[in-house]
């Protein structure tokens, strides 16, 4: 039972430039634990408040009160305990801010202090973090299949397209390694297209594309153009996966499609997504209607949901209890995890058994702006059977938790990648079984 001994908070640097708040978590005996907070851009409205100072320093983006949650109050409640007892050492932080979305503490203090927790731990016990996590939870380790970004969208490149991630998954490939070289030609396919075809505009947040497309469905069409460049066939060792974000341009049930000039309600944004359904080889299609939309989700997931996977992330921002609302209401059938959204390790492990007790898929997922942390990596192989998405094939705070799942790999070996295992129940398990 080693002890924490003290907690420090520093503001470090994101991505995309902006302040965020990293954490050291010493203990007795000198083992330190770290880990940084990540930041969305679409965030979803009930999710974890990333506390910020506002005024004019820093536009508005400054971290001091949230550093001074960790230097203060959370320093102070977590002194003492054992490291190895997460779910206390949550416990404590909850109890300083009972408030649903932590927005007394900061959800950015609490996620950056809760994951030092859980890497000092680690240390601790001498084994790297996604051995501890799978120890400590009872999992079976394995290697996620990832899912990457070749165009950014949405909030993530000047709301270009309106769609926010086209994506895709390698559910074909025999090991992480397969996947990393099939998506790293379809990624530099995608570009080449692009920029004979005067598309390309850039890079957009999460290191994907900056696309200059003239409707949503010239991306897909020209990610379906990239794939087969690359050598392969679209739908076999290759899929396609949407996050649609909706929350990001509609509530209510009525949508705008600003690039298309289109104006839709929930019906027609599922009969259009139904019909690149049938068009395209998409596996996987996250927050296809709004957060708020409960009544769009449900139809989306009785027409659709025996043959695509249906990620709630707006729409359920890691919360265990929306995770069984939504189950028992037939909306979703996966879960997108984002600690910093649930606020606290113990909140996101929650959400993940919930999700896997309604026989849910799960997505462990980072955030539009990201740093060198690369505890996500640990988390989706400790949890096992999992998927990951992290963005794109480019820029280092995406490769570094790529990477760092390779180096996962020679230690755990490469027989232990779940491929197609989270496909199983959708249109692609079904035809390649
Ligand atoms: P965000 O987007 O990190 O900007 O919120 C990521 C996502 O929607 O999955
Ligand atoms: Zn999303």
């Amino acid at each position: 039972m080693t002890a924490i001994q003290s907690i420090k908070g520093r503001r470090v640097w994101d991505s995309r430039g902006n302040p965020t708040v990293e954490v050291d978590v010493v203990l007795e005996n000198g083992v330190m634990g770290r880990a940084i907070a990540p930041a969305g851009a679409s965030r979803g409205q009930r999710e974890a408040i990333d506390l910020r100072d506002g005024g004019s320093a820093l536009r508005g983006k400054g971290v001091e009160r949230a550093l001074a949650s960790v230097n203060g109050p959370i320093a102070s409640a977590l002194a003492g305990l054992p490291v190895s007892d997460q779910v206390g050492a949550d416990r404590a932080i909850l109890g300083l801010d009972p408030s649903p979305m932590k927005e007394n503490l900061g959800g950015n203090a609490t996620v950056a202090t809760s994951l030092a927790v859980l890497h000092a731990a680690a240390a601790d016990a001498q084994k790297p973090l996604w051995r501890h996590v799978a120890d400590h939870y009872g999992f079976s380790p394995s290697l996620p299949l990832p899912e990457i970004q070749i165009f950014g969208g949405g909030a993530h490149a000047g709301r270009r397209v309106d769609i926010q991630d086209f994506m895709i998954m390698v559910p074909g490939a025999s090991s992480f390694d397969e996947v990393m070289e099939v998506t790293n030609e379809v990624y530099f396919a995608a570009g080449d297209i692009m920029a004979s075809r005067g598309k390309l505009a850039g890079i957009a947040d999460e290191g994907g594309w900056w696309p200059a497309f003239d409707s949503n469905e010239e991306a897909l069409e020209t990610l379906v153009a990239a794939i087969e460049k690359a050598g392969e066939k679209p739908g076999e060792r290759v899929v396609i996966s949407l996050d649609v974000a909706a929350s990001e341009f509609g509530e209510n049930g009525k949508y705008r499609l600003a690039l298309e000039d289109r104006e839709m309600d929930s019906a027609a944004l599922i009969e259009m997504l139904g019909g690149w359904l049938d068009a395209y080889p998409i596996a996987s299609i996250e927050d296809p209607v709004g957060e708020d939309d409960v009544e769009g989700m449900v139809e989306f997931t009785r027409r659709f949901g025996e043959r695509v996977q249906i990620i709630g992330d707006d729409y359920l921002v890691t919360n265990a209890k929306l995770v069984r609302e939504a189950a028992a209401d037939g909306a979703c059938n996966a879960v997108l995890v984002k600690v910093n959204q649930a606020g606290t390790v113990s909140e996101s492990i929650d959400t993940y058994n919930a999700a896997r007790s309604a026989g849910w898929g799960a997505v462990v997922s980072a955030r539009s702006g990201e740093t060198e942390d690369v505890s996500i990596s640990h988390l989706s192989t400790g949890l096992g059977g999992g998927q990951l998405k992290v963005g794109s094939f480019q820029r280092s705070e995406r490769m570094v938790k790529w990477n760092e799942c390779l180096r996962i790999q020679d230690e755990l070996g490469a027989g232990t990648f779940v491929g197609g295992a989270p496909m199983a129940a959708t249109w692609w398990g079904k035809q390649h079984g």
